[in-house]
């Protein structure tokens, strides 16, 4: 076999980082679980969304998927054989809830159950994300997360994963992406429960972060030794130009983008700039919710795809800023997004000066292109390969510049449901002939193979 850095001429070696540093990949419930309607799965809000005419391209849904319930076994021998030590997975909240009210369906619970052992047998340390999106429907028919009630939900949920879980589980991640779940799923409505709301929007946020907050403690008490932080999508800004009105488009942007979510995080509450911008449309805030939303967490999650351009937009709901599309000539990836690794680098430098985390971890990274399995059976997806060198090189230097990053989460584990893009858009290590549930180990799979495997 070819040595990594004869493919990527540049890239990191294993030993430049630390021996236990974590080497993973991510997936979620709803993009690869399949077995909608299996052992008392409720709807979700995905599946709703998703068969409403219009909503998800390909008109495809997350009900089969790549059939991951059942196929789990094949999918953990990869990652074992790629030589990963850590999966981050997610838990579908419908599948452990089946109706609102009801105790948890241990059929449910037993699933994930099944897969921890798996992974443990296999080597793999589980990293467990308790909401990736796929909120059950009748929590949305009653108001959803714009519903205070809904946090109450949520603890219930997590205090019946956990207590199941959490005597071979250590690592929790409460949510992904919160900005996702607020904005694209309730002011943008291009994901699921798809409202156009900036008000809900911002409730829903609120109601998201403060679940976070109340589920720390909670999953504390629930695992010995639990390790507790969440995931947020986060891209290094910049401005359209030098002239102060796209700069301070930029700044508006960042407020509601960047520090919405972290400064109420670290104890610092959301900026008062943000919130006089937002105006009526604020949330509703109780009393000590924000110290419930700053409890103290043990790592921060990362996700990063790409810089944002930032241009001053009069009108553009909802601060008056426009994000642009990636600069004339710049390097893309199927998905349209900016190839940038010197951008992590930024990202961590920031996140690093602002707040000081004690532990980052790559929790997502990836990218996107349309992969074509040649007569051999091979996909060479160098682009994708390089994709990956570059980054794991611009995680080193941050490393190296003091950033405590432990871990790298590649996005992601298979080709999987790409929410409102169907199964048109592929970002796996791992190839999935959707109509024989095949699995194909890309290039870019052998060569963070031939990566991991270096001493
Ligand atoms: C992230 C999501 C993940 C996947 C990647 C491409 O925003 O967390 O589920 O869709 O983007």
């Amino acid at each position: 076999m070819n040595k990594p850095d004869q493919l990527e001429p540049g890239a990191p070696a294993r030993s430049d980082f630390a021996r236990d540093f974590l080497w993973g990949c991510a997936t979620s419930s709803y993009q690869i679980e399949g077995a909608g309607r299996e052992d008392g799965r409720a709807e979700s809000i995905w599946d709703r969304f998703a068969a409403t005419p219009g909503k998800v391209r390909d008109g495809s849904s997350g009900l089969v998927a790549c059939d991951h319930y059942h196929r789990w076994p094949e999918d953990m021998d990869i990652a074992r054989d790629m030589g990963l030590n850590a999966y981050r997975f997610s838990i579908a909240w419908p599948r452990v809830i089946s109706e609102f009210g009801a105790a948890p369906n241990q059929k449910g619970l037993d699933f994930y159950s099944r897969l921890v052992d798996g992974m443990l047998e296999r080597g793999i340390q589980p990293w467990a994300t308790l909401y990736h999106w796929d909120l059950p429907q009748y929590l949305q028919d009653r108001g959803g997360w714009a519903e205070r009630d809904t946090v109450q939900r949520y603890l219930e949920f997590v205090d019946a994963v956990t207590r199941r879980l959490g005597d071979r589980v250590q690592h929790w991640i409460t949510h992904n992406e919160p900005w996702c779940t607020a904005i694209l799923g309730n002011f943008e409505g291009v994901h699921a429960p798809g409202l156009t709301d900036f008000g809900t929007a911002l409730q829903v946020c609120h109601h998201v972060l403060l679940s976070h907050g109340k589920a720390v403690p909670l999953i504390r008490e629930n695992v010995p030794g639990a390790r507790v932080g969440i995931s947020l999508s986060l891209h290094p800004l910049r401005a359209a130009s030098e002239g102060p009105a796209d700069r301070a488009a930029s700044e508006r942007h960042d407020g509601l983008r960047y520090r919405w979510f972290l400064d109420p995080l670290h104890g610092r509450g959301y900026p008062p700039a943000t919130l006089a911008q937002v105006g009526r449309a604020a949330p509703v805030v109780h009393d000590g919710d924000m110290e419930a939303i700053a409890a103290a967490t043990d790592f921060m999650g990362v996700n990063y795809y790409f810089p944002e351009t930032i241009a001053d937009a009069p009108g553009h709901e909802p601060l008056d800023a426009r994000v642009l599309p990636p600069p004339a000539g710049a390097e893309t990836t199927a998905m349209g997004w900016e190839v940038a690794p010197e951008g992590l680098g930024e990202l961590l430098a920031r996140i690093h000066s602002d707040y000081a985390p004690r532990e980052l971890y790559i929790t997502e990274n990836g990218s996107c292109y349309d992969d074509e399995v040649l007569a051999d059976g091979s996909v060479n997806d160098t682009q994708r390969r390089r994709y990956l060198a570059r980054h794991l090189g611009a995680m080193k230097d941050a490393i190296s510049a003091g950033v405590p990053v432990k871990g790298y989460f590649a996005w992601s584990l298979v080709d999987n449901f790409e929410w409102a893009e169907g199964y048109l858009r592929r970002f796996g290590l791992v190839h999935i002939d959707y109509t024989t549930q095949e699995r194909r180990l890309k290039e870019s799979g052998k060569w963070y193979r031939a990566f991991l495997r270096q001493p």
